[in-house]
């Protein structure tokens, strides 16, 4: 691979970040690009200030969506160290999303040793406090200007950064789900279970639907039989069932969260009772009617952990009370972002460090 090349910006100013950041509204200095040639693979890898695309009206992907992205976090841990939360884990999901798009794979460790470049270069950018992260955004298009249906021959990478706060309006409070059936968000078999702009889209008229009732989010029900609950919105679900939390399976038409597995291994090694299967919606009424459901939860990169305080499905509206019954949350809530902060031992491993040492840039 060629060597990066670097356009560096020449900040005067110092960084005033507001005291609610938000999510995604504000992006640091530089960002990383890369283009793919049919015949020359991927060239051109380039550190430079963000700037705004120029991009041809017949640009493939505007048209056909041939796009995969990802979401994955920097923070500044107390002892004003920089880490990535499971780096390679994301970058081989991009992998992934993008053998099901046709999009040439990327080489994971060459555009990780490249992130760390950009991370350090714009490390002024992390926030510090609880909750707040520098959001790390790798997409990558089809670029060719071409309007006929077929994998782009050309592609460009970006990786784009930008400090954040809580996900959703509410901050870290419980939200509000609407489960429904009317519209699903993916099918098995299909590209539900690849970071891709299309099941954005497919989410954004039942998520209005449920936005404009007061809801903050939708649960999606299984693509085949609209039986089985599958996502919350853009995270995965647990359900803390009295004696198990159970997590649906992933059928393919589910986005495998790395969060989703982070959680999975802590709650082994607390050694709760935790399952991977098909969850039916008319289990989850019959279990809450006998008082058998304590909680439910979302968990996500850009959520973290998403306590669920009401779940309507039809005429049910299922209520969880966070202090009495939820508590799991908030302590898997307190353990991801303890690790995050190098508040608790990375025990796990899931940290990877970013020093002055391994950059190129000084
Ligand atoms: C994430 O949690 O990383 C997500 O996928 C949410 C993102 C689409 C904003």
């Amino acid at each position: 691979m060629e060597k990066i090349l670097y356009q560096l910006k020449k900040r005067t100013e110092k960084i005033n970040l507001p005291s609610n950041l938000g999510f995604g509204q504000i992006f640091t200095d530089h960002v990383f690009e890369m283009d793919y040639d049919g015949e020359k693979g991927w060239i051109n890898p380039t550190i430079k200030p963000l700037e705004s695309l120029s991009l041809h009206p017949a640009t493939m992907f505007i048209h056909y969506g041939q796009a995969v992205f990802e979401g994955l976090k920097a923070f500044r841990t107390k002892d004003e160290n920089v880490v990535i939360f499971r780096p390679e884990k994301h970058l081989q999901r991009l992998n992934n999303s993008s053998k099901r798009l046709c999009i040439p794979e990327i080489d994971v460790d060459f555009v990780l040793s490249a992130l760390k470049e950009l991370v350090w270069l714009d490390r002024e950018w992390i926030p510090t406090k609880k909750g707040e992260s520098l959001y790390i955004r790798p997409f990558i298009f089809g670029s060719d200007p071409v309007l006929g249906v077929r994998p782009s021959a050309s592609y460009k990478l970006i990786i784009l950064l930008s400090p954040v706060g809580a996900y959703y309006p509410e901050g870290f409070k419980p939200v509000k789900i609407l489960a429904t059936d009317e519209y699903v968000r993916a099918v098995r078999k299909g590209i539900g279970e690849c970071k891709t702009p299309g099941n954005y889209a497919a989410s954004l008229y039942a998520s209005e639907f449920a936005r404009r009732q007061g809801f903050t989010q939708v649960l999606w029900m299984d693509g085949v039989e609209q039986k089985y609950i599958e996502e919350v919105g853009t995270m995965n679900i647990f359900i803390r069932f009295k004696n198990e939390i159970a997590t649906p399976k992933l059928t393919g038409g589910i986005l495998p969260g790395i969060t989703r597995d982070s959680v999975i291994q802590i709650l082994r090694d607390w050694e709760m009772k935790i399952t991977e299967r098909l969850i039916p919606m008319d289990e989850v009424i019959s279990e809450y009617k006998k008082g058998n459901v304590l909680g439910v939860f979302g968990t996500g990169t850009a959520a973290i952990i998403s306590e669920v305080g009401l779940l309507k499905y039809k005429d049910m509206e299922m209520k969880f009370d966070s202090k009495q019954s939820n508590d799991l949350a908030l302590k898997l809530f307190d353990k991801l972002t303890s690790i995050h902060y190098g508040l608790s031992e990375d025990k796990y491993n899931w940290l990877t460090h970013v020093t002055k040492k391994e950059v190129a840039i000084a």
